[in-house]
Protein backbone atom coordinates (compact mmCIF):
# COMPACT_ATOMS: atom_id res chain seq x y z
CA UNK A 1 0.00 0.00 0.00
CA UNK A 2 0.91 3.86 -0.39
CA UNK A 3 1.44 5.76 2.89
CA UNK A 4 2.53 8.82 3.85
CA UNK A 5 3.27 10.09 7.38
CA UNK A 6 2.80 13.29 8.45
CA UNK A 7 5.62 14.08 11.18
CA UNK A 8 8.99 12.42 11.81
CA UNK A 9 9.42 12.30 15.19
CA UNK A 10 9.83 9.74 17.75
CA UNK A 11 6.84 8.29 16.89
CA UNK A 12 6.56 9.28 12.77
CA UNK A 13 9.91 8.02 12.43
CA UNK A 14 9.61 4.87 13.68
CA UNK A 15 5.82 4.15 11.94
CA UNK A 16 7.22 5.14 8.64
CA UNK A 17 10.17 3.19 9.10
CA UNK A 18 8.48 0.31 10.20
CA UNK A 19 5.29 0.42 7.48
CA UNK A 20 8.00 0.00 5.14
CA UNK A 21 9.61 -2.97 6.62
CA UNK A 22 5.96 -4.61 6.23
CA UNK A 23 6.23 -4.30 2.88
CA UNK A 24 4.50 -0.57 2.69
CA UNK A 25 5.63 2.44 -0.01
CA UNK A 26 5.61 4.98 2.71
CA UNK A 27 6.42 8.67 2.69
CA UNK A 28 7.45 10.70 5.89
CA UNK A 29 6.66 14.26 5.86
CA UNK A 30 8.60 16.94 8.43
CA UNK A 31 8.98 20.36 8.13
CA UNK A 32 12.23 19.72 9.89
CA UNK A 33 14.98 20.08 6.59
CA UNK A 34 17.95 18.51 9.37
CA UNK A 35 15.73 15.72 10.47
CA UNK A 36 14.73 15.02 6.79
CA UNK A 37 18.34 14.81 5.21
CA UNK A 38 19.63 12.42 8.12
CA UNK A 39 16.26 9.85 7.44
CA UNK A 40 16.33 10.07 4.13
CA UNK A 41 20.28 9.32 4.05
CA UNK A 42 18.80 6.18 6.39
CA UNK A 43 20.10 7.39 9.46
CA UNK A 44 18.18 7.71 12.80
CA UNK A 45 18.32 11.49 14.19
CA UNK A 46 16.81 10.15 17.60
CA UNK A 47 18.58 7.41 19.67
CA UNK A 48 15.80 4.46 19.20
CA UNK A 49 16.90 0.45 19.20
CA UNK A 50 16.54 -0.92 16.53
CA UNK A 51 15.81 2.17 14.29
CA UNK A 52 18.60 2.62 12.25
CA UNK A 53 18.55 -0.65 10.82
CA UNK A 54 15.07 -0.47 9.88
CA UNK A 55 16.08 2.90 8.03
CA UNK A 56 18.63 1.72 6.51
CA UNK A 57 17.32 -1.32 4.71
CA UNK A 58 13.40 0.70 4.00
CA UNK A 59 15.74 3.79 2.48
CA UNK A 60 17.85 0.99 0.16
CA UNK A 61 15.21 -0.92 -0.77
CA UNK A 62 13.21 2.29 -2.16
CA UNK A 63 10.50 1.42 -0.41
CA UNK A 64 11.06 4.62 2.14
CA UNK A 65 11.64 8.40 1.27
CA UNK A 66 11.30 11.64 3.37
CA UNK A 67 11.07 14.74 2.33
CA UNK A 68 10.03 18.16 3.61
CA UNK A 69 7.74 18.60 0.26
CA UNK A 70 3.88 17.99 1.29
CA UNK A 71 2.66 17.52 -2.11
CA UNK A 72 4.71 14.23 -1.90
CA UNK A 73 1.94 12.73 -0.29
CA UNK A 74 -0.26 12.53 -3.68
CA UNK A 75 -1.24 8.72 -4.34
CA UNK A 76 -0.60 7.66 -0.83
CA UNK A 77 -4.24 6.27 0.24
CA UNK A 78 -3.52 6.65 4.12
CA UNK A 79 -2.31 9.33 5.71
CA UNK A 80 -0.98 9.09 9.20
CA UNK A 81 -0.57 12.27 11.75
CA UNK A 82 1.64 11.64 13.94
CA UNK A 83 3.03 15.07 14.59
CA UNK A 84 3.59 16.59 18.43
CA UNK A 85 1.32 17.84 20.60
CA UNK A 86 2.57 19.30 23.75
CA UNK A 87 1.80 20.95 26.63
CA UNK A 88 0.26 24.70 25.60
CA UNK A 89 3.25 27.39 27.08
CA UNK A 90 1.48 28.17 30.74
CA UNK A 91 -1.05 26.24 30.49
CA UNK A 92 -2.39 22.71 30.83
CA UNK A 93 -3.80 21.64 27.83
CA UNK A 94 -2.80 20.11 24.61
CA UNK A 95 -1.00 22.47 22.45
CA UNK A 96 -3.10 21.30 18.78
CA UNK A 97 -1.26 23.93 16.58
CA UNK A 98 0.91 21.17 14.65
CA UNK A 99 -2.28 18.76 14.12
CA UNK A 100 -4.26 21.49 12.70
CA UNK A 101 -1.81 22.76 10.60
CA UNK A 102 -0.65 19.40 9.26
CA UNK A 103 -4.64 18.72 8.43
CA UNK A 104 -4.88 21.95 6.80
CA UNK A 105 -1.71 21.41 4.75
CA UNK A 106 -2.35 17.87 3.96
CA UNK A 107 -6.26 18.69 2.33
CA UNK A 108 -4.84 20.35 -1.23
CA UNK A 109 -3.14 17.35 -2.23
CA UNK A 110 -6.09 14.67 -0.69
CA UNK A 111 -7.76 12.07 -3.09
CA UNK A 112 -11.12 11.22 -2.48
CA UNK A 113 -11.66 7.98 -0.68
CA UNK A 114 -8.48 9.04 0.88
CA UNK A 115 -8.26 7.78 4.83
CA UNK A 116 -6.34 10.45 7.26
CA UNK A 117 -5.64 8.27 9.97
CA UNK A 118 -4.40 10.46 13.08
CA UNK A 119 -2.08 9.03 15.68
CA UNK A 120 -1.28 11.95 17.42
CA UNK A 121 -2.61 12.21 21.53
CA UNK A 122 -5.16 14.35 21.16
CA UNK A 123 -7.71 16.18 23.55
CA UNK A 124 -11.33 14.19 22.87
CA UNK A 125 -13.61 15.75 20.64
CA UNK A 126 -10.66 16.39 18.00
CA UNK A 127 -11.39 13.97 15.68
CA UNK A 128 -14.80 14.92 15.14
CA UNK A 129 -13.74 18.64 14.38
CA UNK A 130 -11.10 17.18 12.14
CA UNK A 131 -13.47 15.12 10.05
CA UNK A 132 -15.73 18.04 9.88
CA UNK A 133 -12.49 20.16 8.42
CA UNK A 134 -12.23 17.50 5.80
CA UNK A 135 -15.83 18.07 4.69
CA UNK A 136 -15.87 21.10 4.77
CA UNK A 137 -12.99 21.61 2.32
CA UNK A 138 -14.76 19.13 0.38
CA UNK A 139 -11.71 16.55 0.23
CA UNK A 140 -13.57 13.62 -0.47
CA UNK A 141 -11.30 12.04 2.16
CA UNK A 142 -12.11 10.12 5.31
CA UNK A 143 -11.05 10.21 8.83
CA UNK A 144 -10.13 7.62 11.26
CA UNK A 145 -7.96 7.97 14.89
CA UNK A 146 -5.56 5.49 15.70
CA UNK A 147 -3.66 5.68 18.33
CA UNK A 148 -0.16 4.25 19.39
CA UNK A 149 1.05 2.83 22.40
CA UNK A 150 4.76 2.90 21.15
CA UNK A 151 7.09 3.28 24.25
CA UNK A 152 10.57 4.72 24.01
CA UNK A 153 13.30 1.90 23.56
CA UNK A 154 10.94 -0.12 22.51
CA UNK A 155 9.27 1.62 19.57
CA UNK A 156 10.23 -0.64 17.10
CA UNK A 157 9.13 -3.94 18.91
CA UNK A 158 5.63 -2.06 19.92
CA UNK A 159 5.25 -1.42 15.86
CA UNK A 160 5.64 -4.14 14.23
CA UNK A 161 3.75 -6.44 17.28
CA UNK A 162 1.56 -4.09 18.73
CA UNK A 163 -0.05 -5.62 21.83
CA UNK A 164 -3.60 -4.31 20.88
CA UNK A 165 -4.51 -1.96 17.71
CA UNK A 166 -7.68 0.50 18.06
CA UNK A 167 -10.21 1.77 15.14
CA UNK A 168 -11.90 4.91 15.74
CA UNK A 169 -14.06 4.88 12.86
CA UNK A 170 -16.44 7.53 11.14
CA UNK A 171 -19.83 6.76 11.45
CA UNK A 172 -22.02 5.93 8.32
CA UNK A 173 -21.72 4.66 4.93
CA UNK A 174 -17.34 5.19 5.57
CA UNK A 175 -16.96 2.92 8.21
CA UNK A 176 -16.32 -0.03 5.90
CA UNK A 177 -14.61 1.36 3.43
CA UNK A 178 -11.91 3.04 6.46
CA UNK A 179 -11.76 -0.44 8.04
CA UNK A 180 -11.02 -2.10 4.91
CA UNK A 181 -7.79 0.51 4.44
CA UNK A 182 -6.61 0.09 8.14
CA UNK A 183 -7.09 -3.38 8.02
CA UNK A 184 -4.81 -3.58 4.77
CA UNK A 185 -2.01 -1.41 6.38
CA UNK A 186 -2.05 -3.43 9.68
CA UNK A 187 -2.63 -7.10 8.04
CA UNK A 188 0.88 -8.47 9.24
CA UNK A 189 -0.10 -7.74 12.80
CA UNK A 190 -4.12 -9.10 12.66
CA UNK A 191 -2.45 -12.00 11.20
CA UNK A 192 -1.24 -13.01 14.22
CA UNK A 193 -4.22 -12.49 16.24
CA UNK A 194 -3.56 -9.07 17.33
CA UNK A 195 -6.46 -7.71 19.53
CA UNK A 196 -8.50 -5.08 17.65
CA UNK A 197 -10.96 -2.68 19.01
CA UNK A 198 -12.55 -1.34 16.47
CA UNK A 199 -14.94 2.01 17.88
CA UNK A 200 -16.32 5.61 17.59
CA UNK A 201 -13.65 8.41 17.51
CA UNK A 202 -14.22 9.68 20.92
CA UNK A 203 -13.66 5.86 22.64
CA UNK A 204 -10.12 5.78 20.00
CA UNK A 205 -9.14 9.32 21.47
CA UNK A 206 -9.64 8.34 25.47
CA UNK A 207 -8.70 4.91 24.86
CA UNK A 208 -4.97 6.61 24.67
CA UNK A 209 -4.93 9.05 27.30
CA UNK A 210 -6.50 6.71 29.39
CA UNK A 211 -4.31 4.22 29.28
CA UNK A 212 -1.47 6.79 29.90
CA UNK A 213 -3.42 8.22 32.82
CA UNK A 214 -3.58 4.99 34.37
CA UNK A 215 0.02 4.02 33.68
CA UNK A 216 0.74 7.11 35.65
CA UNK A 217 -1.57 6.56 38.47
CA UNK A 218 0.20 3.32 39.04
CA UNK A 219 3.29 5.11 38.95
CA UNK A 220 1.94 7.65 41.73
CA UNK A 221 0.51 4.92 43.33
CA UNK A 222 3.57 3.12 44.22
CA UNK A 223 5.66 5.76 44.82
CA UNK A 224 3.21 7.50 47.39
CA UNK A 225 3.51 4.13 49.13
CA UNK A 226 7.36 5.03 49.18
CA UNK A 227 6.74 8.50 50.80
CA UNK A 228 5.06 5.96 53.53
CA UNK A 229 7.55 3.82 53.78
CA UNK A 230 10.11 6.62 54.29
CA UNK A 231 8.18 7.54 57.42
CA UNK A 232 7.65 4.03 58.47
CA UNK A 233 10.96 2.35 58.05
CA UNK A 234 9.44 -0.10 55.49
CA UNK A 235 10.88 -1.10 51.92
CA UNK A 236 8.59 0.02 49.02
CA UNK A 237 10.64 -2.60 46.48
CA UNK A 238 9.57 -5.32 48.74
CA UNK A 239 6.14 -4.27 48.96
CA UNK A 240 5.59 -3.75 44.86
CA UNK A 241 7.08 -7.33 45.01
CA UNK A 242 4.67 -8.62 47.49
CA UNK A 243 1.69 -6.91 45.79
CA UNK A 244 2.81 -7.32 42.35
CA UNK A 245 2.38 -11.14 43.06
CA UNK A 246 -1.47 -10.38 42.57
CA UNK A 247 -2.01 -10.74 39.48
CA UNK A 248 -4.86 -8.28 39.53
CA UNK A 249 -2.41 -5.80 40.64
CA UNK A 250 0.76 -7.01 38.52
CA UNK A 251 4.50 -6.22 39.32
CA UNK A 252 4.94 -3.79 36.11
CA UNK A 253 4.75 -0.01 36.27
CA UNK A 254 5.40 -0.27 40.22
CA UNK A 255 9.08 0.71 40.27
CA UNK A 256 8.78 3.42 42.86
CA UNK A 257 11.64 6.15 42.80
CA UNK A 258 12.37 9.64 40.96
CA UNK A 259 9.00 9.45 39.15
CA UNK A 260 7.49 9.33 35.29
CA UNK A 261 8.72 11.83 32.89
CA UNK A 262 9.19 12.08 29.28
CA UNK A 263 7.01 13.46 26.11
CA UNK A 264 3.69 11.65 26.75
CA UNK A 265 2.79 10.68 30.61
CA UNK A 266 3.35 14.17 32.05
CA UNK A 267 1.48 16.34 29.46
CA UNK A 268 -1.32 13.79 28.79
CA UNK A 269 -2.41 13.48 32.12
CA UNK A 270 -2.14 17.71 32.44
CA UNK A 271 -4.10 17.78 28.76
CA UNK A 272 -6.79 15.24 29.81
CA UNK A 273 -7.62 17.10 32.83
CA UNK A 274 -7.56 20.77 31.32
CA UNK A 275 -9.73 18.82 28.74
CA UNK A 276 -12.24 16.86 31.60
CA UNK A 277 -12.50 20.58 32.97
CA UNK A 278 -13.98 22.10 29.58
CA UNK A 279 -16.40 18.98 29.43
CA UNK A 280 -17.41 19.85 32.92
CA UNK A 281 -16.17 17.00 34.73
CA UNK A 282 -13.24 17.90 36.06
CA UNK A 283 -13.50 16.21 39.34
CA UNK A 284 -13.98 12.93 37.20
CA UNK A 285 -10.30 13.40 36.59
CA UNK A 286 -9.19 15.60 39.84
CA UNK A 287 -7.25 12.62 41.14
CA UNK A 288 -4.70 13.14 38.31
CA UNK A 289 -3.69 16.29 39.76
CA UNK A 290 -2.47 14.75 42.97
CA UNK A 291 -0.69 11.90 40.38
CA UNK A 292 1.10 14.80 39.15
CA UNK A 293 1.95 16.74 42.65
CA UNK A 294 3.02 12.98 44.02
CA UNK A 295 5.39 12.31 40.76
CA UNK A 296 6.54 15.96 40.87
CA UNK A 297 7.53 15.52 44.92
CA UNK A 298 9.91 12.53 44.06
CA UNK A 299 11.88 14.90 42.20
CA UNK A 300 12.18 17.39 44.93
CA UNK A 301 12.70 14.27 47.63
CA UNK A 302 16.06 13.54 45.76
CA UNK A 303 17.24 16.89 45.48
CA UNK A 304 16.77 17.12 49.67
CA UNK A 305 18.09 13.82 49.87
CA UNK A 306 21.45 15.33 48.64
CA UNK A 307 21.60 18.65 50.41
CA UNK A 308 20.82 16.58 53.78
CA UNK A 309 23.56 14.53 53.01
CA UNK A 310 25.74 17.57 52.91
CA UNK A 311 24.26 18.94 56.26
CA UNK A 312 22.26 21.69 54.36
CA UNK A 313 25.86 22.48 52.66
CA UNK A 314 25.72 21.36 49.67
CA UNK A 315 27.71 24.84 47.56
CA UNK A 316 30.72 23.59 45.71
CA UNK A 317 30.13 20.16 46.72
CA UNK A 318 30.91 17.86 43.44
CA UNK A 319 28.35 15.86 42.67
CA UNK A 320 27.93 13.06 39.73
CA UNK A 321 24.85 13.16 38.29
CA UNK A 322 24.01 9.63 36.51
CA UNK A 323 21.12 9.64 33.91
CA UNK A 324 19.89 12.78 31.99
CA UNK A 325 17.39 10.58 29.48
CA UNK A 326 13.70 10.39 31.40
CA UNK A 327 14.33 6.71 30.87
CA UNK A 328 17.13 4.14 29.86
CA UNK A 329 17.49 3.60 25.76
CA UNK A 330 16.40 6.70 25.03
CA UNK A 331 17.80 10.45 24.00
CA UNK A 332 14.59 11.68 24.90
CA UNK A 333 15.12 14.42 27.84
CA UNK A 334 11.42 15.99 27.64
CA UNK A 335 9.88 16.16 31.12
CA UNK A 336 12.98 14.47 32.40
CA UNK A 337 13.33 13.95 36.08
CA UNK A 338 16.76 13.42 36.02
CA UNK A 339 17.10 16.46 33.89
CA UNK A 340 15.15 18.37 36.23
CA UNK A 341 16.79 17.36 39.74
CA UNK A 342 20.63 17.90 37.99
CA UNK A 343 19.37 21.73 37.04
CA UNK A 344 17.93 21.98 40.71
CA UNK A 345 21.41 20.64 42.21
CA UNK A 346 23.31 22.67 40.13
CA UNK A 347 21.10 25.90 40.95
CA UNK A 348 21.92 25.06 44.58
CA UNK A 349 25.68 25.51 44.27
CA UNK A 350 26.63 22.31 43.32
CA UNK A 351 29.47 21.42 41.28
CA UNK A 352 27.38 19.20 39.02
CA UNK A 353 28.91 16.81 36.70
CA UNK A 354 26.12 15.07 34.52
CA UNK A 355 26.66 11.69 32.65
CA UNK A 356 24.58 9.90 30.08
CA UNK A 357 25.03 7.10 27.26
CA UNK A 358 22.92 9.24 24.74
CA UNK A 359 21.21 12.29 26.30
CA UNK A 360 23.78 14.74 26.67
CA UNK A 361 23.59 16.50 23.90
CA UNK A 362 20.13 16.73 23.85
CA UNK A 363 20.85 17.96 27.68
CA UNK A 364 23.26 20.43 26.73
CA UNK A 365 21.49 22.13 24.08
CA UNK A 366 18.58 22.69 26.87
CA UNK A 367 20.76 23.58 29.80
CA UNK A 368 24.64 24.30 28.53
CA UNK A 369 25.69 25.98 32.34
CA UNK A 370 25.42 22.07 33.51
CA UNK A 371 28.87 20.39 32.93
CA UNK A 372 28.70 16.93 31.27
CA UNK A 373 31.03 14.68 30.89
CA UNK A 374 30.40 11.28 28.68
CA UNK A 375 32.96 9.45 30.36
CA UNK A 376 31.62 7.50 33.41
CA UNK A 377 34.77 6.84 35.11
CA UNK A 378 35.90 10.86 34.62
CA UNK A 379 32.26 11.77 36.01
CA UNK A 380 32.47 10.83 38.99
CA UNK A 381 36.34 10.64 39.66
CA UNK A 382 36.37 12.88 42.82
CA UNK A 383 32.18 12.94 43.59
CA UNK A 384 31.37 13.60 47.25
CA UNK A 385 27.89 12.19 46.09
CA UNK A 386 26.62 9.56 43.26
CA UNK A 387 23.02 10.19 41.81
CA UNK A 388 21.44 7.88 40.00
CA UNK A 389 18.52 8.86 38.06
CA UNK A 390 17.96 6.35 34.84
CA UNK A 391 18.46 3.05 34.92
CA UNK A 392 20.77 2.61 32.27
CA UNK A 393 22.57 -1.02 32.28
CA UNK A 394 25.77 1.12 32.41
CA UNK A 395 24.69 1.90 35.80
CA UNK A 396 23.04 -0.85 37.47
CA UNK A 397 26.51 -2.68 36.49
CA UNK A 398 28.70 -0.72 37.69
CA UNK A 399 31.43 -2.65 40.44
CA UNK A 400 30.58 -0.53 43.59
CA UNK A 401 33.96 -1.73 44.84
CA UNK A 402 35.95 -0.45 41.78
CA UNK A 403 34.67 3.24 42.03
CA UNK A 404 35.27 3.14 45.62
CA UNK A 405 38.65 4.69 45.38
CA UNK A 406 37.91 7.18 42.13
CA UNK A 407 35.34 9.26 44.73
CA UNK A 408 35.70 11.17 47.62
CA UNK A 409 32.78 10.28 49.58
CA UNK A 410 31.10 6.81 49.11
CA UNK A 411 27.89 8.12 49.09
CA UNK A 412 25.11 7.45 46.83
CA UNK A 413 21.47 8.20 46.17
CA UNK A 414 19.86 5.31 43.85
CA UNK A 415 17.16 7.56 42.52
CA UNK A 416 15.58 4.77 40.38
CA UNK A 417 16.44 1.82 43.18
CA UNK A 418 17.96 -0.48 40.58
CA UNK A 419 21.23 -0.79 42.37
CA UNK A 420 22.09 -3.92 44.51
CA UNK A 421 21.96 -2.12 47.97
CA UNK A 422 23.50 -4.81 50.05
CA UNK A 423 26.36 -4.56 47.69
CA UNK A 424 27.08 -0.77 47.51
CA UNK A 425 26.60 -1.14 51.28
CA UNK A 426 28.94 -4.13 51.77
CA UNK A 427 31.53 -2.25 49.88
CA UNK A 428 31.53 0.32 52.44
CA UNK A 429 28.90 3.03 50.26
CA UNK A 430 26.41 4.87 52.51
CA UNK A 431 23.35 3.68 50.04
CA UNK A 432 19.95 5.75 50.16
CA UNK A 433 17.42 4.28 48.16
CA UNK A 434 13.79 5.83 47.76
CA UNK A 435 11.17 4.52 49.53
CA UNK A 436 13.76 1.99 51.62
CA UNK A 437 15.52 2.23 55.04
C1 LIG B 1 4.44 5.91 27.52
C2 LIG B 1 3.47 4.72 27.45
O1 LIG B 1 4.03 3.61 28.16
C3 LIG B 1 3.21 4.35 26.00
O2 LIG B 1 2.28 3.28 25.91
C4 LIG B 1 2.68 5.58 25.28
O3 LIG B 1 2.47 5.30 23.92
C5 LIG B 1 3.64 6.74 25.42
O4 LIG B 1 3.89 7.00 26.80
P1 LIG B 1 7.08 6.20 27.24
O5 LIG B 1 6.85 7.67 27.46
O6 LIG B 1 7.99 5.75 26.15
O7 LIG B 1 5.67 5.48 26.97
O8 LIG B 1 7.67 5.63 28.61
P2 LIG B 1 7.25 4.59 29.73
O9 LIG B 1 7.99 3.34 29.55
O10 LIG B 1 5.79 4.51 29.88
O11 LIG B 1 7.87 5.33 31.01
C6 LIG B 1 7.40 6.63 31.37
C7 LIG B 1 8.11 7.14 32.59
O12 LIG B 1 7.70 6.41 33.74
C8 LIG B 1 9.63 7.03 32.55
O13 LIG B 1 10.19 8.22 33.05
C9 LIG B 1 9.93 5.87 33.48
O14 LIG B 1 11.19 5.97 34.05
C10 LIG B 1 8.82 6.01 34.50
N1 LIG B 1 8.48 4.76 35.20
C11 LIG B 1 8.01 3.69 34.51
C12 LIG B 1 8.60 4.69 36.59
O15 LIG B 1 9.02 5.66 37.22
N2 LIG B 1 8.27 3.53 37.21
C13 LIG B 1 7.80 2.45 36.56
O16 LIG B 1 7.50 1.43 37.22
C14 LIG B 1 7.67 2.52 35.15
Amino acid sequence: MKLSVIGCGYLGAVHAAAMAELGHEVVGIDVDENKVRALAAGTAPFFEPGLPELLASGVASGRLSFTTDMSAVKGAQVHFIAVGTPQKKGENAADLTYVDSAVDAIIPFLSPGDLVAGKSTVPVGTAARLAQKLDDAGSGAMLAWNPEFLREGFAVEDTISPDRLVYGLPAGDQTAPARELLDTVYANALSRETPLVVTDYATAELVKVSANAFLATKISFINAMAEIAEVTGADVTQLADAIGYDARIGRRFLNAGVGFGGGCLPKDIRAFAARADELGRGESVAFLKEVDSINLRRRQRVVDLVVDSFGGAIFGKRVAVLGLAFKPDSDDIRDSPALDVAVTLKGLGADVIATDPEAIENARRVHPQLAYESDLQTAVSGADAIVVLTEWKQFRQIDPVALLGTVTTPYVVDGRNCLDAVAWRAAGWTYQGLGRP
